[in-house]
């Protein structure tokens, strides 16, 4: 279903909050990302006709900032900061832990499809170590045991709302 008919008020509430359409167009490529799980070319084409934007416009915003995803990623994109800080509080041992857990190298998708794990750099929360955001929500504090619970809700979920 296409986005303007299933979200359509949200849509609507967020083209509110702007005084154009084009003004939108960042949070509803989020929106797309978050029902396609990717900014895919038909997300593009959609929010460009959304924005009434010129999808190469829509593309080049959606290539130039991070959190937009490009390719297909897994329901749960899991970002480990592994950076300086972290890695003093055990970001790295947590890391290669968690990847083992989820049997994928960095930048993987489990096979299942519910899980993406890779390695960012600092998310300022270097106090919380180790910790990730799954989503763009982070999860602080963590150790293996925490995480072994997260990610059994998490799959829960997925197959929830796959049913
Ligand atoms: S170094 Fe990991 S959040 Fe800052």
């Amino acid at each position: 279903m296409a986005l303007k008919d299933k979200h359509a008020k949200q849509i609507e509430a967020t083209f509110a909050k702007y005084p154009d359409k084009r003004s939108a167009v960042m949070p509803l490529l989020h929106l797309s990302q978050q029902e396609y799980g990717w900014v895919s070319p038909e997300g593009i084409e959609e929010v460009a006709g959304l924005c009434e934007m010129d999808p190469t416009q829509v593309r080049s915003i959606a290539g130039f900032y991070t959190m937009y995803s490009e390719e297909p990623k897994g329901r749960y994109w899991l970002q480990v900061c592994t950076d300086l800080s972290c890695a003093l509080c055990g970001a790295d041992k947590f890391y290669e832990d968690l990847k083992k857990e989820l049997n994928v190298e960095d930048g993987g998708t489990t096979e299942d499809g519910v899980f993406t794990v890779e390695h960012v750099m600092c998310l300022a929360a270097c106090d919380k170590a180790p910790m990730l955001q799954c989503n763009f929500h982070f999860e602080e504090n963590l150790d293996m045991d925490k995480m072994r619970t997260k990610l059994a809700a998490w799959r829960a979920e997925a197959a929830k709302n796959k049913a």
